[in-house]
C-alpha cells in the first residue's frame, strides 16, 4: 500500500531510492519487527542489509562509496524505514544525517578520505552529545579533554547514545577548556576500542535500537582526530541537530502512517451494528482528519529538507516539522489503536509498538518544548518592535 501522497517534485532517484526502501522494509525488516522488539536487540543481518542496499551513505560521494543522493532521500528512507520499524528508522537516521554529516561538511581530507568509505561500507556511527546532567543544556557537558603535547585526554560519561551497543565510530563531544565555557567543546573521532559501553537502557518504545551510557577513561586520542578545529564542537553539534531534527520528523511521519496503514483496512474488514466500523462517521472523520495531519507533518518535513538543500534557513522549519510530527505521530498511533478496538491492543498487531515508539519523537534531538523555544525565538525575532 503506498503512502497517502509524494511530493510532486521528488526525482526520479529520490522515488527509486524510496521504492528500495520500502522493499527493503516489508521483506527483510517486516518479519522481524516484532522478535527484535520483544528481545531489544537489532538484528545484526539488518545493519549489514542497510550497508548493502547503499542506505547508510545516502549523500556520501560515489568516491567514498556512497550513493550520491539528496537529503531528501536521507529523509525518505528513513520515513519508509520507519512506517516498518522505527528502530531501524533511526539506526540509519543517526547514521546518516548526524555521523556521515559531520565528515562531510567538517572533516578535512585525511578524515572524509579515511572515514567516510567505511561508514558507507561497514561500520556504524554513533553521536555521542547528551551526558547524565546536561540533556537539554547540551552545551554544559562535563567531558573533559585534557591537552597532552600530541594528543588529548578524554574523561567522562556519555548517556543515551544510540547505535552504541554495535557502533565502532563514535563521534564525542568533549570541553577542553572549561574556563571558555561551551566556546571549548570539541569533536573527537574515537575508535569502538577506546570506548566502555557502561550501561544499556531498558525502554517504552525503540526497543531494538540501543542506547547506551558510553563512558571514556583515560582516552588517548590523537590531534588527528579533532573535527573541524579546537573550540568548534558547539557549532558543529547544533548545526548538525538543526538538519537531524529534519530526520526525527521522517522517523515520525513514517511511523504515523505505519500506524495509520495497519489499522485502516481492519475498519473497513470488521462489522459492528452490520455496519464496517470505518463508515460511521465518527470513525471516518478521524480517519480523514488523521490523514490530512500526516499529510501537513510530511509536507512540513519535505519542505524543510528541500530548504536545507538550496541553502535557505531551515531551522525554524526544521524545529516546526519535528515538532508536529511528533505531536501527530502519538496523536495518529493512539487513534490507531482505538480504531481497532481490543484487537490493537494486543500484541498481535504491532500497532501498540507504534504508539510505543512514538513517545521518543517529543524527546530526543532536542525536546518539543526545545523545538517551541526553537520557534519561538524566531517569531520573537520577526515581530520584536
Ligand atoms: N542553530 C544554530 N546555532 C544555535 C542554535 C540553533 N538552533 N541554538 C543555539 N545556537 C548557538 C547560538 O547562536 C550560540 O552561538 P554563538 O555563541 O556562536 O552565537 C550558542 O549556540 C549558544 O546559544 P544559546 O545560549 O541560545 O543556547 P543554549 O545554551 O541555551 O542552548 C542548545 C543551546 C543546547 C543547542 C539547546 O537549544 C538545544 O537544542 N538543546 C537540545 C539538545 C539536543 O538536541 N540534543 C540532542 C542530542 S543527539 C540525539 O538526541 C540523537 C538521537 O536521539 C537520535
Ligand atoms: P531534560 O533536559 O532534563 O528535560 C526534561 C524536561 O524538561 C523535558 O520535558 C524538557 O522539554 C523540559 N525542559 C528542559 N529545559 C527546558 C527549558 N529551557 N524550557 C522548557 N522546558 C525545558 N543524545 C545523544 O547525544 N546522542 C544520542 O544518540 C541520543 N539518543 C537518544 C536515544 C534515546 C532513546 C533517548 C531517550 C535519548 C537520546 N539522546 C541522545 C538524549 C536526548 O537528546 C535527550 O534525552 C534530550 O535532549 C532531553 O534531555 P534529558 O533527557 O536530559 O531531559
Amino acid at each position: 500500500r503506498r503512502s497517502l501522497q509524494s511530493l510532486d517534485t521528488l526525482t526520479e532517484e529520490e522515488e527509486a531510492i524510496r521504492e528500495a526502501a520500502r522493499r527493503f522494509a516489508a521483506e527483510v525488516v517486516g518479519p522481524k519487527v516484532r522478535e527484535m522488539d520483544e528481545n531489544e536487540m537489532m538484528d545484526k543481518d539488518i545493519i549489514k542489509g542497510l550497508f548493502e542496499q547503499g542506505f547508510m551513505g545516502i549523500e556520501t560521494s560515489a568516491d567514498h562509496g556512497g550513493a550520491e543522493s539528496s537529503f531528501t532521500s536521507a529523509i525518505l528512507v528513513i520515513e519508509e524505514l520507519a512506517r516498518i520499524d522505527p528502530s531501524v528508522s533511526v539506526l540509519c537516521d543517526v547514521h546518516n544525517t548526524l555521523v556521515n554529516t559531520i565528515f562531510r561538511k567538517y572533516g578535512n581530507k585525511e578524515q572524509q578520505d579515511k572515514y567516510l568509505p567505511l561508514l558507507a561500507e561497514s561500520k556504524l556511527g554513533s553521536f555521542c552529545l547528551s551526558e547524565p546532567a546536561s540533556g537539554s543544556d547540551a552545551f554544559a557537558l562535563q567531558t573533559r579533554a585534557e591537552k597532552k603535547s600530541d594528543h588529548y585526554v578524554i574523561n567522562g560519561s556519555k548517556m543515551w547514545i544510540t547505535n552504541s551497543w554495535e557502533a565502532e565510530i563514535f563521534l564525542v563531544f568533549a570541553n577542553v577548556d572549561m574556563s571558555k565555557g561551551y566556546k571549548g567543546i570539541t569533536c573527537f573521532v574515537v575508535p569502538r576500542s577506546d570506548v566502555k559501553i557502561a550501561k544499556k537502557e531498558q525502554k517504552l518504545g525503540i526497543r531494538a535500537s540501543s542506547t547506551c551510557t558510553v563512558a571514556f577513561d583515560d582516552v588517548k586520542v590523537p590531534f588527528e582526530n579533532v573535527i573541524g578545529g579546537e573550540g568548534k564542537g558547539y557549532k558543529i553539534a547544533i548545526e548538525i541537530l538543526n538538519e537531524g531534527r529534519i530526520g526525527i520528523a521522517g522517523q515520525m511521519i513514517g511511523l504515523a502512517q505505519g500506524a495509520f496503514d495497519k489499522a485502516v483496512p481492519y475498519t473497513y474488514e470488521r462489522k459492528q451494528f452490520g455496519q464496517a466500523i470505518g463508515t460511521f462517521q465518527g470513525m471516518a472523520f478521524q480517519i480523514a482528519e488523521a490523514a490530512t495531519e500526516i499529510q501537513a507533518a510530511r509536507l512540513l518535513t519535505y519542505n524543510a529538507a528541500r530548504r536545507k538543500e538550496q541553502g535557505l534557513d531551515f531551522t525554524q522549519q526544521a524545529a516546526m516539522a519535528k515538532w508536529y510530527s511528533s505531536v501527530v505521530a502519538q496523536k495518529v498511533s493512539g487513534q490507531a489503536i482505538e480504531w481497532c478496538g481490543g484487537v490493537g491492543f494486543t500484541r498481535e498487531t504491532g500497532i501498540e509498538k507504534f504508539w510505543r515508539d512514538s513517545k521518543i519523537g517529543a524527546i530526543y534531538e532536542g525536546t518539543s518544548n526545545i523545538q517551541l523555544q526553537t520557534i519561538a525565538k524566531f517569531i520573537q525575532k520577526q515581530y520584536s518592535p
